[in-house]
Parts: C-alpha cells; structure tokens; sequence
C-alpha cells in the first residue's frame, strides 16, 4: 500500500527520491522516510506527510548518489517516527523499505531475538533487514543472494529495496505480491512501486515478477533471478504515460481534475473498440476468449469497493443482453469461502490499480480451479492485468485521487462493450437495439461534458450539507450501484456516514433514520423503474426526509417532490450509470472541501490495497 523508490547513477539522488514520494505519497501517507550513501548511509524519518520529511531534513546533509525512500501505509505498528521506514539493520550498515506484510515475522524475530539481535520498531519489516543481515555475515555470500535466501524464509507479500553501505553503488529489490517497476536510465536506474516517479526520467521499464530478485548497479546491466535462484531475463517494456496525467493541471485537487477528465477518460476506454456507423464492437484483449464467454453457463465478477459497484453494473449489463447468469462477489469473501468453480466458469476481475491483494488472491483460487480468467485494469502492467488470461485495459490514465471517480465510469464503459459484445455473439440483443446502444456510448463522453455544468449547483448543495451527519442514497436497477458508490464516494473523502440502498429496501429498514434532518439522495431517472422511485420518494417526503432527487432533464413529476433536483441528460436506461454518479462525485467533492478534508488523501484511506 506504501510508496517505495530507490535511485542509483550519476546524479544526486535526493531530489529524485523526493519528487519520486510526492508522486507515490497517494498510495500511503503516514509517515516518510529516506536513505542516502555518501560515504555513510544516513537515514532521515518522520511521521506524516513527505511534507515533513522535507522539512525535517532541511538541515541535513543529503548528498549521495543512490538513496531509497518510503511513503508508509501502517499495517504492524503505529505510525510513528520509529516505524516509518526505513529501517537499519543491527550493524547499521544496510537499509531497508519494505511494501506488504511479513506474516511470519512473529517466529523470525524470536529466533534473531534469541541470537542477540535487538529491535527499535514493532514492524514487521525490521525483522527482515536483520535476517539478510544475519544471513550475509554467517554464510559470506553477496548482498543480493543475502536477500534472495532470506526470502526463501519469508511468508507473506512484499516488494523490498535494501541498500549496504559496503556496495554504495548497488540497490538489490524483490518482490512477492505487491508492484515493483524498475525504470532503465542511460546510465542509471529508478526503482518504484509504479512507473508514476519514473516517466519523467525514462519510458523504458522492467515489470519485476512475482518471485524476483533485482540487481541493479552503476553502469551495469540489470540481473534479475528467482528466488529459487534461476536467472531470468529482463523484459523492458516501453511506458505509456506522460507528466501532464500525473500533475493537477490547475485543479485543486486530484479528485477534481479526474471528475473533469471523464469525457475524455470514457472516450479513451472505447477508443477503436466501437464504431456505431459500421455496427461494431470489438475488445481485442479478449477476442480469444469471447466465444469461450459466450458459451459460459455463469459469470462471476470479483473485485472490492468502487470497483466492485461497477461489477453490480456489469451484473446488470450481462444479464439483460446478453441473457447470462451473474454473481458478484467481494474478492475478500470469495477467496475465503469455498466457491463452487469450474472449468467452465467465466470469472471477471475489476481493479483499478490492478494490484489489490483480496482480488489477486480471488483470482489465483479461481485459477487454480481451472476457470478462465478476464481482467479489467487500469494501470498497465500490474499484477491482475499479468495474472488473468486476457483482459481489457480501461484506459482511463492514471488515477491519483485515492477515491476512484473515472476509474469507475471506464470500467462501466468496458463492462458495457463486453457484455455488448457478447450479446451480438449470442444473438440474445436484437439489431436496432444494439445500434441504438451503440449510437448512445458514442453520445456518452458529450453528454458526461453537459452533465459537468451541474458543477456548481453542487458546490450551493455542499453549502447547505456541510455538516450533515448522515446521508441516505437510493437507487433501483441499473441506479441501486450507482447509489452505493455515490455513498462510498461521501464516506470516504468527507468522513459523513452514509449508506447505500435499493430504494425499495428502504422500508425494510432504513425508513426508521428517517426524519427532518436526513437528507436522502434518489436516483431518479426517467426510464426502468421510474413509477417505483416516485413512490418510494413519497415514502420519505411522508416522514419530512430531505430529497436531492437526480431526475433526466425535463422530469416534471419528481420535481414537484424533491427539495433539490439535478439534472443529467437523457440517455439509454443501461447508460445512465455514467452520467447519474457524477453529480454524486461532485457532490461529495465538495462537502470534503468545505469540510476542510483532505480530498485527495482522505485519512486511514490509500490507492492501492496491496494487504488483505
Ligand atoms: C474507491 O474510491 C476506493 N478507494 C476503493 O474502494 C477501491 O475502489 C478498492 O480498494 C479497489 O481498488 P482497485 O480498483 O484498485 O482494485
Ligand atoms: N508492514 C510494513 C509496516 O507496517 C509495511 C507497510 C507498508 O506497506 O507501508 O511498516
């Protein structure tokens, strides 16, 4: 879940690794820290932000040529100046940052506590720069196979970077379960746990694999091995990001501007796979796999929080065209349960990040089972994208903002083309139908733009709810997931409790948090089950509840009900996702503003869940 970087070559490394934390500081943010040899190895750490890192060393001599940082997401310890990586080992003569959890660090430490090893931190991490240390010491073998043994006994996921005084030009990294990308300069070499610190210095990167050992040094070619000790050959890849996606480009917020980048972000994701004119619709990552998706008996969806709403969509989607049984399952559940799966199972993993550990986990069980696996990321090259059979790329850019907001409509967008897709394989979706649907996705990025100028009767709206305590959002059909991730969104960057419902359960429950003081947000467009939200908005006004209704424009009956009312564009029933959750976005936008809530790094949050 931490941010980890490490630079070695010719420049001064400081500004590197600084510039490189302030990039990954969205995938954890408690603490900071950093580690530079120039003769020593200093090491400077803070609780907080990179900000205080970069204050506290303000006054330190950061010189050296290669150097590691971190960006710490806690999992074993408080987030402290203690535990904030990274972390010596005994001697003080290497460091360590480490991404993940060590989950047999307990019985390690024991054993190196008994061999008079001592601990300043309670993390998880510390135990293992000891045990390379250890390892290097009693059997005189060289740094990196220090470390590959070490892993050997290690249980749990990672992605290290250790530095030793006594090889200053030399950064040895592995990983297991969480992202390391290694950046290929001219003569010089960036570690991370995205390309994101890279792309500015080099677009030629190295995917490390699960399993890995990297060397890499000054002026010599990289040497990758398993940890079984097999060599492998580096592949380099070529990067596809530029600065200006990784900026805020004039927005206040990450969040903002990513709200803002939906009609060109959905556009993206369609991008040469639908063409209205000539009816087609076609996803190349999959196209081996289609006919065995259209042949499927079930599909299961895993994935968690926003992107598991898009999967709810995607049940939807796939069941009314293309006439196929769907489960959607919270990869954290499925991997514990015992799930009936086959060989002939279609089981369809959504992650933005393409790194969370529950929907990796979801998968390899699926796998193991023999079912045929179709990924949907975002961030290329990452570990779902590399464990699944084939898969669709949303293509959205890189998200910063740790609440995901076009993350979730390019993965809409991609679950509405393969089911599409599938459906005109089938035949399950009559002709006029699927060109009526086709000639609506092409509307979708103009009509997303239209839906934005609601911007500022949202930010009136945040006014009046600042400081609501809690907030009910409804939704039927095709709007129940847009509901839920509206609530998600609220929960997350303002800290004001909010809940999710189909609207019609309301009166199962939720009915009684009703009074004058609730306002209750309805998704409230014109098509499917139009008649049944109206009634359910009676429900409410009934007992005084507040209506923020979001009608299609020109809605007269809901109008007459709601205390609010916004508008987004009229469009097909199975489309409305994609226009109706972004005024939910902006309006949990604003409240965190006015609410003075950090919006782009909202607290215990981070990007990528790369722990269980
Ligand atoms: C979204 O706003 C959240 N931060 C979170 O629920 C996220 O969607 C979830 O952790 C899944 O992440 P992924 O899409 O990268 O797998
Ligand atoms: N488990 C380690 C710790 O708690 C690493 C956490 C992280 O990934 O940031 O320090």
């Amino acid at each position: 879940m931490c941010g980890i970087v490490g630079y070695v070559g010719p420049k001064q490394a400081f500004p590197i690794l600084m510039k490189g934390l302030y990039r990954l500081e969205y995938r954890g943010y408690d603490s900071a820290g950093i580690a530079l040899i120039d003769g020593d190895l200093k090491l400077y750490k803070t609780k907080g932000k990179v900000s205080d890192l970069e204050n506290f060393v303000k006054d330190k001599d950061t010189t050296g040529t290669i150097g590691i940082a971190h960006t710490r997401w806690a999992t074993h310890g408080e987030p402290n100046n203690t535990n904030a990586h990274p972390h010596y080992s005994q001697s003080k003569n290497l460091a360590i940052i480490h991404n993940g959890i060590i989950e047999n660090y307990a019985s390690i430490k024991e054993e190196l506590m008994k061999r008079g090893y001592h601990f300043e931190s309670d993390t998880d991490t510390e135990v293992l720069i000891h045990l390379i240390e250890d390892i290097r010491n009693n059997e005189k073998v060289s740094l990196d196979e220090a470390v590959r043994i070490a892993l050997n006994q290690v249980v749990g996921a990672y992605a290290i970077v250790v530095i030793s005084k006594e090889d200053p030009d030399m950064l040895v990294a592995a990983r297991k379960g969480s992202p390391l990308v290694i950046g290929i300069g001219d003569d010089d070499f960036y570690l991370a746990s995205d390309a994101t610190p890279i792309a500015e210095y080099t677009h030629d990167v190295v995917y490390l694999d699960e399993e890995e050992v990297v060397c890499v040094r000054k002026n010599r070619k990289i040497k990758i091995k398993t940890i079984t000790n097999k060599d492998k050959t580096a592949y380099v890849q070529k990067l596809e990001m530029n600065l200006g996606q990784l900026e805020k480009g004039g927005y206040d917020h990450f969040m903002l501007k990513e709200i803002y980048e939906q009609p060109h972000s959905i556009l993206d994701s369609m991008r040469g796979r639908v063409n209205a004119k000539k009816g087609i619709v076609k996803l190349g990552g999959i196209s081996d796999y289609e006919q065995k998706m259209a042949n499927a008996d079930r599909i299961i969806i895993v994935a968690c929080g926003t992107s598991w709403h898009a999967g709810l969509v995607g049940e939807y989607l796939f069941e009314d065209l293309a006439r196929v049984p769907v489960e959607v399952e919270y990869a954290s559940e499925f991997r514990y349960r015992n799930p009936i799966i086959t060989e002939d199972d279609i089981v369809i993993a959504i992650s933005q990040s393409g790194e969370t550990a529950d929907t990796l986990a979801a998968i390899e069980l699926a796998k193991s089972k023999g079912a045929t696996i179709i990924g949907i990321c975002n961030v290329v090259g990452s570990s779902i994208a590399r464990a699944t059979h084939a898969g669709t790329y949303t293509h959205a850019g890189p998200e910063i903002g740790v609440a995901s907001t076009k993350a979730f409509t390019a993965q809409v967008t991609i679950l509405t083309l393969m089911a599409l897709r599938i459906a005109h394989m089938k035949g399950t979706i009559e002709k006029s139908r699927f060109h009526r649907i086709l000639n609506e996705l092409e509307a979708i990025p103009e009509k997303v733009k239209e839906t934005l100028k609601v911007d500022n009767q949202l930010k009136e709206l945040a006014r009046v709810f600042t400081y609501t305590r809690n907030f009910l959002y409804l939704g039927r059909g095709y709007n129940f997931p847009v509901a839920l991730e509206g609530a998600l969104k609220l929960k997350e960057i303002s800290y004001i409790h909010a809940e999710g419902y189909p609207a019609a359960e309301m009166k199962h429950g939720p009915i009684a948090l009703i009074d004058k003081e609730m306002p209750v947000v309805v998704i409230a467009t014109n098509k499917g089950t139009y008649d049944k939200v109206m009634s359910n908005i009676q429900e409410v006004k009934a007992r005084k509840g507040k209506i923020i209704a979001i009608v299609t424009k020109g809605d007269k009956d809901v109008k007459k009900l709601a205390d609010y009312v916004i508008e987004v564009p009229e469009t097909e029933e199975l489309l409305v996702p994609l226009l109706a959750t972004i005024p939910l976005q902006l309006l949990s936008y604003h409240i965190a503003v006015m609410r003075d809530c950090n919006v782009d790094q909202p607290r215990n949050l981070a990007k990528s869940v790369t722990v269980e």
